[in-house]
């Protein structure tokens, strides 16, 4: 995710940029540049780095200007870098880009061989160029825009600048957010309101598909087929800080909300033309896989959980036998290593200290490594054999869950993808399921947290006044429980086990007394009444008991006191909403104790020591 934002009028576009750079950088850090119009044309500076560093540039104390963009960025194609820091320039063209250009490879080659030459790794250059080839054809900036976005595939959100077109800005939105605004002194666009707060509370935000025209004086909006639209310009009542946090209280609500556009983002580049399961865009062919013959996964924390998920699906699609390993442990008593061994390091970070010296272990021992990471170009990233990014988006609460959430997607996905590559799987069904994670999970996450808000907070107002209480589950779900468990622990400071259901009456039921909260977690038809009876033995003996199952248990009287239901038309569908709900089953309960819910006590967002 990046933040964009763009300015014409009559005041100094330059300080506009910084500023408003300065409160996107929640969107992404890792580089940053602003593209000015002056007298002797577009004037570009970047770098790596934060906006502070772009602000100690001569060049930019140098530059004054009415009409400017700006970028800051998290890294998705090539690592931060200067050369890789938006604006990108591509003949009489400046952009800067929010999103994801899925096709970046075919239309890079494409340009190639009209000749054209790249700077930069990025999706976002390539854009550039197939925006300047159009233009050259139409002669007009809009003509341009609406050819080029038959030509892209993914997400983007643009802020554009033509050599010849002074003091206009040019945008569109298509899967990334993006903003058009109107002040005293001239036209505004950004990637949301936040950073427009300091010039102007009046805005429109660009539906799919719309292109705008800005100038100091009026905002021009079409479709894509080119019909006129008239802005619906609304007034925001947003404060600055909460503006941050795009209206949400917390940062971790507002990346809980985010997953379900998370999840598409970590999957769409994975599923080829044909709809199959296709990981060939992180430089892993088909034929890796059918060496593949044991996998090892080595995780920390909510990582090590997302990492047991996955194992699940690893072994009951992809059939390659799959343990998860605590990273801290795992070098101090390696495995035993059998021909074929793949190690899979899964980080958030990229950074954590445990899990890079337990990738670099494995690769001392000779094993080959692949990282699955969400921050780009770190460490864990550059040093493993392979790597496939979650493209989860910053994450700054510390306590994750589109981070996780993006690990488990990719493990789901990847596993699919490995069994149809080694052909244990045929490709109706790779479809179907590489289809249901990129679809049915997303809708799975926004249905339980638009259809369960009072049951949520209902049951978080019970758990709060408690000291103890546990999660059961069984199989997938139990592997839920574990991070559910985690997520209660680390922002509500509830002491909270996660159990095998079945595990439970072997000594530790000996704890549940009269009003000991227990969530049981039912994701798999075949384990249900398994688990409807562990929650009746721990009812008999006075548990308050929540039942989060599916949607099909064809159950008329249930044992719990409280029951979510998950929706039940796909496997991706019901583990997700499982999912959300005990992230939101967290949320709720700490928001309700008052805590410090996106920088709990004692807890780093990167543990970088052993
Ligand atoms: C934060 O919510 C997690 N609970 C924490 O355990 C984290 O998953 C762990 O520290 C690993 O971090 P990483 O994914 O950045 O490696």
């Amino acid at each position: 995710m990046c933040g964009i934002i763009g300015y014409t009028g009559n005041g100094n576009a330059v300080p506009k940029m910084t500023e408003g750079l300065s409160v996107l950088e929640y969107r992404g850090y890792d580089s940053v540049g602003i593209a000015a119009q002056t007298d002797g044309g577009i004037s570009v500076v970047k770098c790596k780095g934060r906006i502070q560093t772009l602000k100690e540039k001569e060049e930019l104390a140098a530059l004054s200007s009415t009409c400017a963009i700006g970028h800051t960025r998290w890294a998705t194609h090539g690592g931060p870098s200067d050369i890789n820091a938006h604006p990108h320039r591509a003949g009489s063209v400046v952009l800067v880009h929010n999103g994801i250009i899925e096709n970046y490879k075919e239309l890079k080659e494409q340009m190639q061989q009209k000749g054209v030459y790249f700077l930069s790794e990025t999706d976002t250059e390539v854009a550039a160029a197939v925006l300047n080839d159009c233009y050259l054809e139409s002669g007009d900036p809009v003509a341009a825009i609406r050819k080029a976005m038959l030509q892209l595939k993914g997400s983007y959100a643009f802020g554009v600048l033509f050599d010849d077109h002074k003091g206009e800005i040019y945008a569109v939105r298509q899967g990334s957010p993006l903003i058009l605004a109107k002040g005293q002194d001239g036209s505004y666009l950004a990637s949301d309101i936040t950073a427009l707060l300091p010039f102007t509370r009046e805005y429109y935000p660009l539906e799919e598909g719309e292109i705008a025209h800005l100038t100091k004086s009026f905002a021009k909006l079409c479709s894509v087929g080119g019909e006129e639209i008239t802005p619906a310009w609304t007034t925001t009542s947003m404060s600055p800080e909460a503006a941050q946090k795009g209206g949400y209280p917390h940062f971790m609500l507002k990346e809980i909300h985010e997953q379900s556009e998370a999840i598409v983002k970590s999957v769409s580049s994975r599923i080829n033309a044909e709809g199959l399961p296709d990981f060939s865009a992180d430089g892993i062919d088909a034929d890796f896989w059918k060496q593949v013959k044991n996998i090892q996964i080595v995780a920390c924390g909510s990582a090590m959980h997302a990492g047991i998920v996955g194992s699940r699906f690893l072994e009951e699609y992809a059939k390659i036998p799959t343990n998860v390993y605590i990273a801290s442990e795992y070098r101090y008593h390696p495995p035993l290593a059998v021909d074929g061994t793949l190690v899979i390091i899964i980080s958030q970070s990229g950074e954590t200290a445990d899990s890079l010296a337990a990738l670099r272990y494995a690769k001392s021992a000779g094993l080959p490594t692949l990282g699955i990471v969400n921050a780009v170009e770190t460490t864990i990233a550059r040093e493993a054999d392979r790597r496939i990014y979650t493209y989860a988006g910053p994450e700054i609460a510390v306590a994750t869950t589109k981070g996780y959430c993006t690990q488990v997607s990719v493990l789901y996905m990847l596993s699919v993808a490995i069994a149809y590559a080694t052909g244990r799987m045929d490709a109706v069904t790779a479809k179907e399921i590489a289809h249901s994670i990129k679809e049915d999970a997303p809708r799975a996450v926004a249905h339980m947290l638009e259809t369960y808000k009072d049951t949520f907070v209902r049951i978080a107002k019970k758990l709060a006044p408690k000291e103890d209480m546990f999660y059961i589950g069984r199989g997938t779900a139990y592997a839920l429980s574990l991070e559910a468990a985690l997520k209660i622990k680390e922002i509500s400071y509830i002491h909270t086990e996660a159990y095998a259901a079945g595990e439970l009456k072997h000594g530790t039921i000996s704890l549940v007394e009269e009003g000991t909260p227990v969530i049981a977690i039912s994701t798999e038809a075949e384990l249900y009444d398994k688990t409807e009876s562990n929650v009746r033995e721990v009812a008999s003996r006075g548990a308050d008991v929540t039942l989060i199952c599916r949607d099909d248990t064809g159950e008329k009287e249930f044992s719990a006191n409280e029951v979510i239901l998950l929706p039940t038309n796909s496997e991706a569908a019901t583990v997700f909403a499982a999912l959300v709900t005990i992230q939101i089953l967290a949320y709720e309960t700490a928001r309700i104790k008052g805590c410090d819910i996106d920088r709990p006590r004692n807890l780093a967002k990167s543990v970088t020591v052993e």
